[in-house]
């Protein structure tokens, strides 16, 4: 049986962050999902190895991996195989696949053409290399005179400019004949100038053995890039970034300000859409044909439908758009929102948790939270629904072609009926039967001005 082993317990001194390294996003996701996501399949089981911050490293690989290990130090990347070898031999697990949780850019197809190779060659010891024009900061592959690899020295280790200039380096991906490999393992030191336990030196203790240890050699560079600070995370993000939208522009998606639009790798988007940019689309979205994304906007796991038009600084989070809804400049759309299809949301509106039917308009400055909106009502400007006591949430429901005055509070929980018309200013605080005209609020007052103040 072949498992999978991505090692994720490390913090990432590097970044200088309390953030675990491997949760960093990249294009709105964590970067270790990239890593779960091209793994995953290839693989019979797949292991992960965390430590730092492991609960959440857990929560976002959860559905995922079949079985997290956990590292209670972080003392070195052969050490956090070390911790994983009795869960995995207990599988009954005889190779094993073993990469670094810090590569976002790997793929399924450098992950199938490395195992195919190993299992070919029925390798001991396997590796993925790369040649690299500034091989700073990764492991140097050094070769024997046949060409075999015979050791991995790693950056702070390198005492010479010889080695410094090699330009083959690990890519932090092995292949692991465990049967011929778990005895070795246990003799790896921490005798280096980190004082950890480097993976890397299995290679050394393998080959001198006279174990079969051969690889492939990455020709893409880029898919193999290790990401340990802020600027490595920015490089791979941009790859990535240009990667997604040629992929939509050759789609036929219009994309006016390439460089400035990030779409994240679950994104899907139909042709014919039109989108300005800078803008964000990211987690599981989907943007229907014919739609228009104007300039900064943030959409985060949304269905859009078809021919929306979603204005300049809008904010879209878990919600539902239906077909030609327009929203925006400036709303936000809130978790839990359902949108029927020709909704408007105007200007400096928040819409949260609500359900809004066929046509509902709620163009100017208002708050929309657990309410229920029936068809082609109308919602005035400054209209409120307090559903907040202090303590509890309650519901606002507005049945159809209702008109709300502008200014209305409407104070949960409270129901207003079908066709009824509020008056600008009321506080609702009881249920309104259907047809009905409400107006819930102080009488205008007129006094003498001269009462007040002496004329002049
Ligand atoms: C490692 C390799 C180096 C290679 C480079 C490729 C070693 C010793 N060096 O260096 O040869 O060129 O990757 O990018 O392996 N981790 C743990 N537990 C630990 C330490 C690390 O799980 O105790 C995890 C980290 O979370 C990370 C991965 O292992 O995902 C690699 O660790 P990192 O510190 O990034 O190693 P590099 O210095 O990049
Ligand atoms: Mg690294």
């Amino acid at each position: 049986m072949l498992a999978g082993i991505i090692l994720a317990a490390g913090k990432g001194t590097r970044f200088k962050s309390r953030r675990p390294k491997v949760l960093h996003p990249i294009l709105g996701t964590p970067m270790v999902w990239y890593i779960c996501k091209a793994l995953r399949g290839m693989v019979d089981k797949l292991f992960m190895v965390i430590g730092y911050g492991a609960e959440y490293v857990e929560r976002a690989c959860k559905g995922m991996v079949d079985q997290f290990v956990f590292q209670k130090d972080q003392l070195g990347t052969g050490h956090a195989l070390m911790c994983a070898l009795p869960e995995i031999l207990s599988c009954k697990i005889d190779k094993c696949v073993v990469v670094n949780g810090d590569m976002p850019l790997v793929t399924k197809e450098l992950f199938d053409l490395f195992i195919g190779v190993c299992l070919e060659k029925e390798l001991d010891l396997g590796l993925v290399t790369t040649h690299l024009e500034d091989p700073y900061g990764y492991g140097r592959i050094l070769r024997d005179d046949k060409g075999f690899v015979k050791f991995i020295v790693e950056e702070k280790d390198i005492k010479d400019s010889h080695t410094k200039q090699i330009k083959e380096v690990n890519t932090g991906i092995y292949f692991l004949n465990l049967l011929k490999l778990k005895d070795l393992l246990s003799l790896i030191s921490n005798d280096n100038a980190q004082k950890e336990y480097y993976l890397t030196d299995i290679v050394e203790l393998a080959y001198k053995k006279g174990l079969k240890v051969d690889g492939i050699i990455s020709k893409d560079k880029d898919c193999v890039l290790g990401v340990n600070n802020p600027k490595d995370l920015n490089l791979c993000e941009s790859i990535l970034q240009n990667k997604i939208n040629d992929f939509f522009m050759s789609k036929g998606v219009i994309l006016r300000n390439k460089n400035l639009v990030k779409i994240g790798p679950e994104v899907n988007i139909d042709s014919g859409v039109d989108i300005s940019g800078p803008c964000e689309i990211y987690g599981e979205s989907s943007i229907g044909s014919g739609c228009v994304v104007e300039s900064n906007v943030v959409i985060r796991n949304c269905k859009v439908g078809k021919d929306c038009l979603i204005r300049s600084f809008s904010y879209l989070e878990d919600a539902d758009v239906g077909d030609g809804c327009q929203i925006g400049p400036f709303s936000r759309i809130r978790p839990g929102t359902l949108l029927e299809e020709d909704v408007r949301i105007g200007n400096f509106v928040e819409v949260k948790k609500s359900y809004l039917k066929r046509g509902v308009k709620a163009n100017h400055l208002s708050y929309i939270g657990d309410a229920s909106v029936g068809e082609e009502s109308n919602i005035g400007a400054g209209t409120i629904t307090c559903n907040y006591d202090g303590y509890k949430k309650h519901n606002t429901v507005i049945g159809k072609k209702a008109f709300i005055g502008s200014n209305t509070a409407l104070v949960a929980p409270v129901k207003v009926g079908n066709f009824c018309v509020i008056g600008a200013g009321s506080t609702i605080t009881k249920d309104v039967p259907d047809e009905m005209l409400v107006v819930a609020r102080a009488k205008q007052k007129v006094v003498r001005y001269k009462k007040l103040r002496k004329r002049e």
